[in-house]
């Protein structure tokens, strides 16, 4: 078998280079009537063709001014160097803030600012290596559930969203969720595919009273959320737990405001459960669901990822370090590199300035997107293969640092990135050591944007055991 390391290009079983799934730029900007439409029904269609290939785009359409960057020199300004000249923008806010409400991931300022270091904590490295037996343990569950449908067709993200789900209930949340995994995986997909549709109402200025379709349809998912809410602090307050036994929750509650020194408020820790709900379990299942089916359309880096995993799983789990896994880490962020799961980074310009030799004006949306960014063709060699090698250890460290961003960067990087990477890890590896995926005959895979970058309709992909 060839090494696709020394071939340079993943080939599919025809011999031609693997292109992933995607849908085709438009050759030239779209009329306000079609960008409506296009943002409304799949984001990622948006951009032109040029968008891929030049730096930065400053543009002005019917919806106001915009400025797309893919400089990873500019991106380093706006993220790092010069972040307070941003802030997140509204858009973003309208989406996510009737669920999300104010908690790290749409708060700002000195409420930002004290709910990170409180949960900091949580996030150490320490941390995060305390959580890897139970991450081994859910994983198995998994491949023991998926174990019943051999020879089957299963939708491969269900069951890693609900995975996902079940190990943060025994990590971040060690008390659980009081609910089923399924009931909030249920409420969380209806929010995003309803609330997480951008509304044409909101991009043409409509007031807040003229009734959205959207809004009226997340209605059940809002209503669900506090119910959760309410369950893991119940719980919490029932169980009296020893000093060691700290897990995210715990710091959650010991959080101090910086205005008033006290507790957060009752929104802001109701805000936060259902951000780290919401933000750790969906995004891991997509990019995990991506780089199976990457997998399955390349058995050159199907045999290598089995090869590893089988070497190094015969050790047992306990004895398993996780850098052990160059292959997986590899894939994994081929496929974040393809379907990077959160596909757009926006911000709001607050003074006139200068980005990369670009005039930037007041109040013009700032837009970094992984998508258009990890597809650039100044900063990718064929960008729409499938090629992990590019992430190998021999090859990582020319990726520029701004080029390549799945997990954001600067002040506002994820917080959870490291404790994502080691569950994608360990899952990964537990379900490639005992199958192989095969993409379901006639299934048509299509990403789509609704606040994460998805599979639309799943990943339905036949499940058979290797050994
Ligand atoms: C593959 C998995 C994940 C990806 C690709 C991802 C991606 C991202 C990105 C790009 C941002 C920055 C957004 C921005 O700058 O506007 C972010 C922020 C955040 N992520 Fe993740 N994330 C993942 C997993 C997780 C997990 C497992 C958790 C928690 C358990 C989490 C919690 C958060 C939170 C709370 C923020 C807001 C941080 C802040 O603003 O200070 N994420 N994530």
């Amino acid at each position: 078998m060839d090494d696709p390391c020394v071939r340079g290009f993943a080939l599919d079983r025809d011999r031609r280079p693997v292109r992933a799934a995607a849908p085709l730029p438009p050759s030239r900007p779209q009329g306000l009537f079609r960008l409506l439409w296009t943002l409304n029904t799949n984001p990622l269609a948006a951009w032109p063709a040029h968008h891929y290939e030049e730096p930065i785009v400053v543009g002005q359409t019917p919806l106001g001014r915009f400025a797309m960057v893919s400089d990873p020199d500019a991106i380093r300004k706006i993220l790092v160097e010069e972040e307070c000249n941003y802030r997140k923008d509204d858009l973003q806010n309208l989406l996510l803030k009737p669920a999300l409400g104010n908690g790290l991931l749409t708060s700002s300022g000195s409420a930002w600012r004290c709910q990170r270091r409180a949960f900091a904590p949580a996030f150490s490295m320490r941390a995060i290596a305390s959580h890897a037996s139970v991450m081994w343990m859910e994983a198995e569950a998994l491949a023991l559930r998926l174990a019943r449908y051999n020879d089957t067709i299963v939708d491969v993200s269900e069951h890693l969203a609900h995975s996902m789900l079940d190990t943060l209930a025994r990590t971040l949340f060690s008390d659980g969720f009081g609910h089923n995994p399924d009931d909030f995986r249920h409420a969380a997909t209806r929010y995003f595919e309803t609330q997480g549709r951008i509304d044409p109402l909101d991009l043409l200025g409509a007031p807040a009273w003229v009734p959205r379709l959207g809004r009226f349809l997340s209605r059940p998912a809002l209503e669900f959320f506090p119910k959760v809410v309410a369950a893991i602090l119940a719980d919490r307050r029932g169980c009296l737990r020893s000093d060691d036994a700290t897990d995210f929750l715990d710091h959650l509650l010991a959080a101090r405001s910086e205005e008033t020194g006290g507790p957060l408020s009752k929104e802001d820790i109701a805000a936060n459960i259902i951000t780290f709900i919401g933000a750790g379990f969906e995004t891991p299942a997509n990019a995990m669901s991506w780089a199976i089916y990457l997998l399955s359309l390349d058995d050159g880096w199907r045999c290598k990822v089995e090869r590893e995993v089988d070497t190094v799983l015969t050790k047992g789990s306990e004895n398993i370090l996780f850098e052990e896994f160059v292959t997986i880490r590899a894939l994994l962020e081929e496929a974040m590199r393809l379907y990077p799961p959160v596909a757009i980074l926006s911000r709001l310009a607050l003074t006139d300035h200068i980005l990369g030799g670009r005039e930037i004006k007041k109040n013009t949306t700032v837009i970094i997107s992984p998508w258009v960014l990890h597809r650039h063709r100044r900063q990718w060699n064929q960008p729409e293969c499938f090629d992990p090698v590019r992430f190998m250890p021999k090859y990582r460290g020319t990726i520029p640092r701004y080029a390549y961003l799945p997990f954001g960067a600067g002040p506002r990087v994820c917080i959870g990135a490291a404790y994502a990477m080691q569950q994608m890890t360990a899952t990964l590896a537990a379900l490639i050591h005992r199958f192989r995926f095969d993409l379901a005959p006639g299934h048509k895979v299509r990403p789509v944007h609704r606040i994460t970058l998805r599979p639309e309709g799943g990943m339905r992909m036949r499940v058979s055991r290797r050994r």
